[in-house]
C-alpha cells in the first residue's frame, strides 16, 4: 500500500476553489496528510460539496479540523468571509506551526496565469476547453494533448505538491513548477 506524504508539524491550511477539480483532491489530499490538531479552511461557491468534504474527512477519522466556508471568491464580500474563519479557527486552536495558502479557485474564462504549475488536467475544465474554445488551432491543441494522454488526473496533481510540502525542502514564497518531473 502506498505511504501517505505526511506534512510536518501543526498548520492552518487554506484551498480555496476545494468544491470539486484541483481544489477538492488537494483538500482531500491535505486531511489525510496533515497533522491531528491541523485546521483546514475549505471555500467555494457550492456549500454542500465542502460539507461533504468535511464529514468525509471526520469518517475517516484524520484529526484535521475542517472547516467549510460557502463564499463567491470573486469579490470582497466572500474574501472576508475566510478571513473570518481564519480568524475563528486561530482563537479556538491557536497559532499553528505554519500556514498554507493555497489559491486555486478559477474558472476557464478568468485563469489565472500564476496558477498553470498545476499542469493540464483532466476534469471538467480542460473537456470544456477541448469542445468550446473558439481559437481552432487552440483548440486542436487541447485535444491532442487529450489524445495523446499528456494530461494528468487531479489526484496525481495533488499528489506532487503534497510531497513537496512533505519534503520540506522548499523556501517559503518560492516558486516551485511540480508540473515538470
Ligand atoms: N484544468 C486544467 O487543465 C488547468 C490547468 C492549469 C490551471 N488550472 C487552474 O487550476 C484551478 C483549478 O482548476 P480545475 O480544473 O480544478 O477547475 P474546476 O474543476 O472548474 O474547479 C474550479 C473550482 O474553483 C471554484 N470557483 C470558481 N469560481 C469561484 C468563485 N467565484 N468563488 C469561489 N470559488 C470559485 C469552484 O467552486 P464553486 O463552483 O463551488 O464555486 C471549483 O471548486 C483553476 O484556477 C484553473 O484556472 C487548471
Amino acid at each position: 500500500m502506498a505511504v501517505r506524504p505526511s506534512v510536518k508539524g501543526t498548520s492552518l491550511c487554506i484551498v480555496t476553489g476545494a468544491s470539486r477539480g484541483l481544489g477538492r483532491a488537494l483538500a482531500l489530499g491535505l486531511s489525510a496528510s496533515l497533522q491531528p490538531g491541523s485546521q483546514l479552511v475549505v471555500a467555494a461557491r457550492c456549500g454542500e460539496a465542502l460539507r461533504e468534504l468535511r464529514d468525509g474527512a471526520a469518517a475517516a477519522g484524520s484529526g484535521v479540523d475542517v472547516c467549510p466556508v460557502q463564499a463567491d471568491l470573486s469579490g470582497d464580500a466572500g474574501l472576508r468571509e475566510v478571513v473570518r474563519a481564519v480568524q475563528r479557527q486561530q482563537q479556538q486552536h491557536g497559532a499553528p506551526d505554519r500556514l498554507l495558502i493555497i489559491n486555486n479557485a478559477g474558472e476557464l474564462l478568468n485563469p489565472d496565469p500564476t496558477l498553470h504549475p498545476t499542469g493540464p488536467l483532466d476534469n471538467s475544465m480542460h473537456e470544456q476547453a477541448r469542445k468550446e474554445t473558439g481559437d481552432p488551432e487552440l483548440r486542436k491543441m487541447f485535444v491532442d494533448m487529450h489524445r495523446q494522454g499528456q494530461l494528468l488526473t487531479c489526484q496525481e496533481s495533488a499528489r506532487k505538491l503534497l510531497e513537496i510540502l512533505a519534503k520540506d525542502e522548499f523556501e517559503s514564497g518560492a516558486h516551485i513548477d511540480y508540473f515538470d518531473p
